[in-house]
């Protein structure tokens, strides 16, 4: 069971979604084109304060059209978080360039930068203005890191590190919509930041993704790239390969929908958070989910971690318990250095990954959760818990 009757994460769809999407439809417009796709681009663009945004069929989408605009060849290596949904490190095996997978912070659980700048110094050069990693021979050609659960990455200093090696940066922003860090929009510290309207997120498109960035003929090309790169307006004449990857516009108009609640999706996750921060800080087999003091987060996805003395056996014990109860939380993702098709890729003193993977548990934080779902969720895990 992976759901229970309390659901992990559902959205929120009480605005003008009918409304718009009636105007949409009555407007004519269903595919990739129309008013409703380009105001949603401009209302993103304008939300996270980057100059130009391109809407795209899904996050996953995007995260590929992302490496594509900064470059990405064959045999490149791409940095990239251990502990992540699968989706930005198959977007990098879809341009054949290797990941190599770096652990998380455990104070932050995002990518630890200082294991970024260790492993560049480490096995690194730059010849002219490229980096090569020395064991391998390959071009290292990007870091991406991947913000997750509506927290933040210490972006600023990983940014700093990919200039010091000519690395561009491409940040996986999946999970991050809403979500600042020292006052700036995550997704815009970076070359190109992306975001995903997946059912699941704290806002929805009903699916749907949106590159970000500062950077027009980025943006011009990753509009170029995502409508199948088509080079004449008229004739069928195609110089490059493309996508066909773009938003449609009933897509469009749920998200121009939700975007106008976003901020008070962002202040009931905050009501959660606070909620089961406060019903667990004092449970000694619970750890509460960790924030840096630079970031505004959104908690999109609350997670606990279970006291050390419990491990992947207990921790799976824990979630069957609680599905049964009808409470539907999760584990964190598996890491990805010991998944099947990333056994192959360099992986850097993983540490942190592996010992969130066994011991986080990832609770309901869906924005309609009321306050009695949250008590019930509670208390569930407060029985679960005592047992260990
Ligand atoms: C971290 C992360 N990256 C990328 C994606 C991919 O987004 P999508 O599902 O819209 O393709 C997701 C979620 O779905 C995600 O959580």
């Amino acid at each position: 069971m992976l759901t229970g009757d309390i659901p992990l994460s559902v959205p929120e769809l009480g605005g003008n979604e009918w409304k718009y999407v009636k105007e949409g439809l009555d407007s004519g417009w269903v595919s990739s084109a129309g008013p409703f796709v380009t105001r949603f681009e401009v209302e993103v663009a304008q939300y996270v304060g980057s100059r130009h945004a391109v809407a795209m069929v899904n996050g996953t989408a995007a995260l590929h059209i992302a490496l594509q605009v900064i470059g990405v060849e064959p045999n490149d290596e791409i940095l990239v978080s251990d502990l992540t949904f699968i989706s930005p490190v198959n977007a990098i095996r879809y341009c054949q360039a290797h990941p190599v997978l770096m652990d998380v912070h455990p104070e932050t659980w995002q990518m630890d930068s200082r294991k970024v700048a260790q492993f560049l110094d480490e096995n690194c050069e730059i010849r002219g203005t490229q980096c090569f990693n020395q064991s391998t021979g390959r071009r290292v050609r990007a870091i991406l890191p991947v913000h997750i659960l509506g927290l933040a990455c210490e972006i600023d200093r990983i940014v700093e590190i990919a200039r010091r090696y000519h690395l561009y940066v491409v940040e996986d922003a999946a999970e991050g919509m809403g979500v600042r860090y020292r006052q700036q929009h995550v997704g815009t510290f970076g070359d190109v930041g992306v975001f995903s309207f997946n059912g699941n997120k704290i806002m929805t498109a009903g699916g749907g993704g949106m590159l970000v960035t500062d950077d027009v003929e980025k943006a011009e090309r990753a509009r170029y790239l995502s409508t199948q790169a088509k080079d004449d307006p008229i004739e069928s004449v195609h110089n490059c390969i493309g996508y066909n990857y773009r938003l449609s516009s009933v897509q469009a108009c749920i998200g121009v929908a939700q975007l106008e609640q976003l901020d008070t999706f962002i202040a009931k996750k905050r009501f959660i958070a606070k909620t089961y921060e406060e019903a667990f800080r004092n449970l000694p087999q619970v750890h509460v989910m960790p924030c840096s003091p630079e970031t505004e987060p959104t908690w999109w996805l609350y997670t606990i971690l279970l006291d050390e003395k419990m491990r992947l056996a207990e921790r799976k014990t824990v979630i069957q318990k609680l599905h049964r109860r009808g409470v539907g939380v999760r584990p964190l993702w598996h890491t990805i250095h010991n998944l099947r098709p990333y056994l192959d890729c360099y992986a850097y003193r993983i540490e942190c990954s592996v010992m969130l993977y066994e011991r986080a548990i990832s609770l309901p934080s869906s924005v309609a959760l009321n306050q009695n779902d949250l008590g019930v969720c509670i208390e569930a895990i407060h029985d679960v818990v005592r047992s260990f």
